[in-house]
Formats: C-alpha cells, sequence, structure tokens
C-alpha cells in the first residue's frame, strides 16, 4: 500500500505510466547497460487530495553534479522571470528586505535581487556554481534540511520566498513547510508556482508526469498541507508556463474563518474525487495509444524537437525508439551527443536542425510552441504534438 506522504492515509493509484528511466538521464551509449529504472505510478489521497507519485528515485541520484536543467537556456523562460522579479519589487519585498529562493537553479532569477538581503538554497553542484559565478549567495543543500528551529538569525527574517518548479520535487514537504514557517516574517509572503494539475488534466499533459515531480499541485491539497503547519493560501493566479501554472501567494494562518476566493476555487476545480483521476488515466492511454499510431502512419523517419525532461515519458510510456524518431534536436550542450533516457535515441546540437529537411517533426517541448514557431517558420515543418487533444 502506497501511504501519502502528507497525511499517511492509503492512497488510490489512477494512472501506470509503466517502467521508467530517471527522465533527465540523457546518457552515453556505455552507461546503457547499467541504466536504472523503476515503476512510474500515480496515486490520489482520498484523505488530503494530495496527487503523487509512488516510489520514485529521490534526491541525490538525480540533483546531482550532472543536473543537466538549467533555467536560464529558455528565453521564454527568463522574460517569464524578469517580470516577475518586477512585480516582487513593487509590491512585496522592502527596500531593506530580505529574499530567499528555494531551488535557484543558475541563479536566473536571484540574479534580480543582487542588491537585497538574499539567499539560494539549492542541493544540485552543477547550478549552483554558475549561480555564484554571478555573485549570488547560495546555501549548497536542500531547503528542507536547513537548520532553521536553530538559526535565531533568520527566525521570521524573510520577506519574500519564493520557489518555481522546486517544490514539486521534494519529498519531504512537512520539512520544506517547517521552515518556511519559522523563517517568514509577519505580513511576508510565499510565492511559489508550479504546473498546475488542472491545466495538465484539461491539455492531457501527462508528459509533466515523471520523476522529479513527486507532487501535482491542486488548490485542494495545498490547501489541506498549509493548513497543517498554519499557512495558507492569500491569493493565486493562473499562469501560461509549462502549459499551464499556478502561482500561490501564501502567507501565516490569519484569524479570519475562511477566504471566499480560495473556497470557491476549491469548489470550482473539483480535483477532490477519485472519479476525475480515473477518467483522466483512461484519457491518457487513448492518447499515447493515437500518437503512437499517427507516428506509424507516417511511414517515414521523423524528428524531434527539443530533449525535454517530458519527453521521456511520453517516449517511454508509447515505446518509441530510434527506428521511429531518428534523432531529436536540443540546445543544450550537456545533452548533445547522449542518448535520450531509456528510449536511447541520439540528441544532436541544435545548430544543425535548419540543414535537417525532414518535414515531420515532433514538438516536444510544446509548451515553448509560440516562442518556437516563430524561430522556425511554422509551415515549413508538419509539426507533430506528442500530448493533448480531448480529456
Ligand atoms: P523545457 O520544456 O523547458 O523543460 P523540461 O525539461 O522541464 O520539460 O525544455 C527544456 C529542453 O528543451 C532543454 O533541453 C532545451 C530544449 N529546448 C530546445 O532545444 N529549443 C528550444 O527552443 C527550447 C525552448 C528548449
Ligand atoms: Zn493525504
Amino acid at each position: 500500500m502506497m501511504k501519502c506522504r502528507v497525511c499517511e492515509t492509503d492512497c488510490k493509484m489512477f494512472l501506470d505510466l509503466g517502467w521508467q528511466p530517471i527522465a533527465n538521464n540523457f546518457i552515453a551509449r556505455d552507461q546503457f547497460p547499467s541504466e536504472p529504472f523503476y515503476h512510474l505510478q500515480v496515486f490520489f489521497c482520498p484523505s488530503c487530495f494530495t496527487v503523487q507519485l509512488g516510489e520514485c528515485p529521490e534526491g541525490r541520484g538525480v540533483f546531482n553534479e550532472n543536473y543537466p536543467f538549467f533555467t536560464g537556456t529558455s528565453q521564454g523562460m527568463i522574460k517569464h522571470f524578469v517580470q516577475f522579479s518586477e512585480l516582487i519589487k513593487e509590491k512585496y519585498l522592502p527596500a531593506n528586505g530580505t529574499i530567499m529562493e528555494i531551488g535557484s537553479n543558475d541563479g536566473t532569477f536571484l540574479e534580480h535581487f543582487k542588491n537585497w538581503e538574499h539567499m539560494g538554497f539549492d542541493p544540485s553542484e552543477s547550478v549552483t556554481r554558475v549561480a555564484r559565478s554571478k555573485g549570488i549567495s547560495v546555501y549548497p543543500k536542500p531547503f528542507e534540511t536547513f537548520p532553521a528551529k536553530d538559526s535565531k538569525r533568520w527566525h521570521g527574517a524573510t520577506d519574500v520566498f519564493i520557489s518555481a518548479n522546486t517544490f514539486a520535487h521534494i519529498p519531504d514537504r512537512h520539512g520544506v513547510l517547517r521552515n518556511i514557517k519559522i523563517m517568514l516574517a509577519q505580513g511576508g509572503v510565499w510565492i511559489n508556482e508550479e504546473p498546475y494539475l488542472r491545466s495538465i488534466i484539461d491539455k492531457l499533459a501527462y508528459d509533466q508526469i515523471y520523476n522529479e515531480h513527486i507532487f501535482y499541485t491542486s488548490i485542494a491539497s495545498m490547501r489541506n498541507a498549509l493548513n497543517m503547519h498554519h499557512l495558507e493560501i492569500i491569493d493565486f493566479e493562473i499562469l501560461p508556463t509549462h502549459g499551464g501554472s499556478i502561482r500561490y501567494f501564501i502567507g501565516h494562518k490569519r484569524a479570519e474563518d475562511s477566504n471566499g476566493k480560495i473556497d470557491q476555487a476549491v469548489e470550482h476545480e473539483g480535483l477532490n474525487s477519485f472519479d476525475v483521476f480515473q477518467h483522466f488515466g483512461q484519457a491518457v492511454q487513448r492518447c499515447a495509444t493515437e500518437f503512437k499510431k499517427n507516428l506509424l502512419a507516417l511511414k517515414r523517419p521523423v524528428v524531434g524537437y527539443g530533449a525535454a525532461a517530458k519527453s521521456t515519458t511520453v517516449l517511454n510510456y508509447c515505446d518509441i525508439g530510434p527506428d521511429i524518431v531518428s534523432k531529436i534536436y536540443d540546445t543544450t550542450p550537456e545533452k548533445q551527443g547522449k542518448f535520450s533516457p531509456g528510449k536511447h535515441i541520439p540528441v544532436v546540437s541544435y545548430s544543425q536542425f535548419a540543414e535537417d529537411d525532414t518535414p515531420d517533426v515532433v514538438l516536444f517541448v510544446w509548451n515553448h510552441g509560440r516562442e518556437i514557431y516563430d524561430k522556425e517558420r511554422y509551415r515549413t515543418r508538419n509539426w507533430l504534438l506528442p500530448v493533448g487533444g480531448a480529456a
């Protein structure tokens, strides 16, 4: 039985994505024999409504020296973070305030706050090295292991916490929430954004599901977890990033009984009953079958665009190897010359894409569609989407 990581209730499985490799583990040929696989299953907790993976590789096995994801590689994400930092300076961070980021990656975000007291937390050495070279202070360990309770200096000292696409990665939710409760200033705010489960379901974007993402957030489940630490959602907004994200504004729990906007939102999102998830699980199966059928029907080699972590889920679940998708073009030097996890499709340098006249291109990074269609002159290719359709 799978116990909920938040409330320890027995969970119910609604989606089985089979044996999957580690999504960002792009490897060389000599590593094929020792490649680890794990069973990717997704569960719903009927008590606190948390949606989460079953057993999965965690911690140092994933966010290590070789972790190849650098925030600073997408123009769209860089722009997104510039706008976000303006908002924070305007509305939330006093001139003499303190800001902290959980999962500060290569410092793309904190770079805008060098003139404030700041600290980034990130356990992955490859990215913290880059952040430090930009002059950003980093605590190179997981935030949830920071001894906040014993560091009096930090009690109630943080005006703004931010985290983008990291809270979902951390199995020890209570560790994170406990530290936030201690460190957050009175009247301070934790702004947390991550892919929104409602969007994943509506867009059938099951490729967002992979080992790094242990949790899939809903307003209903977030409210319950926060409540256990006397924190609450003050407000939220829906964003277009990663195909549909939610940005929560969280603070210390106030005296008033309830927040009408949040109560209504929980009602409206409808992610607190198992049948919604069962239905989604079935729709994913149909979507995968259809996608593979379409690729095979083309009867000619296809290439991929963007060796994103999320391509790993689709390729392995649909059992698509180099005989169907011959190569994947990608801009990240660390991935080029390597092979995709599990299915071992060669990843090649994006610089060669323009010379490749293969008409059919699978857009694995569909979430950056607009940016890419502009760049690649949309009409010159037959773009195929790996996920999506009616749920
Ligand atoms: P992204 O969708 O940002 O992330 P994730 O890995 O979390 O699913 O995809 C990042 C990968 O896509 C990265 O390897 C770089 C690659 N990429 C391109 O090759 N070209 C592009 O135009 C974009 C936006 C990304
Ligand atoms: Zn639970």
